[in-house]
C-alpha cells in the first residue's frame, strides 16, 4: 500500500460524504457531499466561517434533500462512484498542499481546493450564501501555514509525557510496514512539518558513513521508496554497498524509528510513472542538477534550468536516465516511543527468512 497522505481529519471528511452521497445522492458522490462532509466534521475549518455569518449546516442538509438525485447506479454496488469534480477537488487539494508545502492533506486544503473548480456544485453553493471563493481560500491558507507552523508538537509538549500512546508488544501490529503506515498517519495527523522526511544514511569505501535527509514517496511490503540522482554521492555509495539506514523522527509525538536494509534501484517504469506526476518545474531541475558536483555559482544552476526549459518548449519532459527511484528492503526495524523518566519504549522487529522477529529492547 503506498504513504496515504490524508489526515485523519481529511479522511473523516470522506467518509461523512459518503455517508451524505448515499442519502442525497444514491452512489454518486459530487463535491457538494464533500462540502457537508466539511461541515460536518467536528472543528471542521468552514464552520466558522459559516457561523461567522449566522448560517447553519442544516439549512445545506434540508437543500440537499430537496434537490435529492435519484441513483442511478446499480443497487448492492459497494463503491462510490466520485464525480469528476469530487476528482478534481480531491486533486485540487493535493496541488494547495504542494503550493503550501504542507506534505498532508487535511480538511483545509479540501476547503481551500474548491476555488480552484468555480463551476462545481459546492462552489456554486459558497457562492450562492455570498462566499467569495478566493476570500475563503486564503482563510484557510492561513489555517494550513498555522498549523504547519505552529504544530500540535508544542501542544503535545506541554502534556505529560504519560499521556502519550504507548508501545506495547500488543499494539504493535503484525510487521513493520503495518506499524510504520499507522506511525506516519499519526505524524500527518498531528501535523509534523514534513512526516515523511527521513535521514538515509549509506557507506563510503572507506567506511566512512554519511547521512542526509530524503522524502518516502511511496511503501509497501517490498520496502520504503524514495527517488534521487543516481550518480549523486548517495548513488555512487550505494553502487558500492547497498546497505543503508533510514530515521524518522517525529518530535511531538516523541516517535523515532530506525530501519536499516538493502537498496535496489527500482523498475523504470514506476520511476518513470513518479517523474510524470511531478510538476513541471521539479522535472526540469532534475535535468538541470548534476546533483552532488561542484557548481561554479547559483546563476549557472538557474541557466541550466532555463536552457532545459527551452529544449523541453512544448513537449512533455522525459525522464533523465540518471534519475529515478531507490527501494530499501529493511531487514531490522525498531520503533521507540518516548515515556516518562526515560523509560521508553523500543520494539525491534527483525526479518527471519519471510517472517518478522519481534523482542524488546531495553531503553
Ligand atoms: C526535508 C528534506 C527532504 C529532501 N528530500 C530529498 C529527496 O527526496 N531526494 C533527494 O535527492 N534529495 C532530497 N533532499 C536533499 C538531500 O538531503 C541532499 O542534499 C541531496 O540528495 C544530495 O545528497 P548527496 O550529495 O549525499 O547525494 C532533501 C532535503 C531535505 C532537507
Amino acid at each position: 500500500m503506498m504513504w496515504e497522505p490524508f489526515t485523519e481529519a481529511a479522511r473523516r471528511v470522506i467518509v461523512l460524504a459518503q455517508e451524505a452521497a448515499q442519502k442525497y445522492g444514491g452512489r454518486s458522490l459530487d463535491t457538494q457531499h464533500i462540502l457537508l462532509g466539511l461541515l460536518e466534521i467536528d472543528e471542521g475549518p468552514l464552520l466558522p466561517l459559516f457561523e461567522a455569518r449566522d448560517l447553519s449546516v442544516d439549512s445545506y442538509r434540508e437543500k440537499l434533500a430537496r434537490e435529492k438525485t435519484d441513483s442511478k447506479e446499480p443497487a448492492g454496488t459497494e463503491e462510490f462512484v466520485f464525480t469528476p469534480d469530487a476528482k478534481r477537488l480531491i486533486e485540487a487539494a493535493f496541488e494547495r498542499a504542494r503550493d503550501w508545502g504542507t506534505n498532508y492533506i487535511g480538511p483545509e486544503h479540501l476547503v481551500a481546493a474548491i476555488e480552484r473548480l468555480p463551476e462545481s456544485n459546492a462552489a456554486k453553493y459558497l457562492r450562492e450564501l455570498g462566499f467569495d471563493l478566493a476570500e475563503v481560500g486564503s482563510a484557510m491558507r492561513v489555517q494550513g501555514l498555522a498549523a504547519r507552523t505552529t504544530p500540535l508538537r508544542s501542544h503535545m509538549h506541554e502534556h505529560r509525557m504519560s499521556q502519550l500512546p504507548h508501545l506495547s508488544e500488543e499494539n504493535v501490529g503484525l510487521d513493520p510496514i503495518e506499524t510504520l503506515q499507522r506511525w506516519l498517519l499519526d505524524a500527518g495527523s498531528a501535523r509534523e512539518t514534513e512526516p515523511a522526511a527521513m535521514a538515509l544514511s549509506t557507506v563510503d569505501e572507506h567506511g566512512q558513513s554519511s547521512s542526509r535527509m530524503v522524502l518516502l514517496r511511496g511503501f509497501d511490503e517490498r520496502g520504503l521508496i524514495f527517488f534521487t540522482h543516481y550518480l549523486s554521492r548517495k548513488g555512487a555509495e550505494l553502487s558500492r554497498n547497498n546497505r543503508a539506514a533510514l530515521l524518522f523522527w517525529w518530535g511531538g509525538l516523541r516517535r523515532q524509528v530506525r530501519i536499516e536494509g538493502t537498496v535496489e534501484p527500482i523498475s523504470d517504469e514506476e520511476s518513470d510513472a513518479y517523474f510524470a506526476s511531478r510538476p513541471r518545474e521539479h522535472q526540469l531541475s532534475a535535468w538541470a542538477s548534476e546533483q552532488s558536483e561542484p557548481l561554479e555559482s547559483r546563476s549557472a544552476l538557474e541557466a541550466r534550468f532555463e536552457d532545459y526549459r527551452a529544449r523541453f518548449e512544448g513537449e512533455t519532459v522525459p525522464r533523465p536516465h540518471s534519475w529515478g527511484g531507490y527501494r530499501l528492503q529493511p531487514q531490522r526495524v525498531e520503533f521507540w516511543q518516548g515515556r516518562d523518566n526515560r523509560l521508553h519504549d523500543r520494539l525491534e522487529f527483525t526479518k527471519s527468512g519471510t517472517s518478522w522477529r519481534l523482542q524488546r529492547l531495553s531503553p
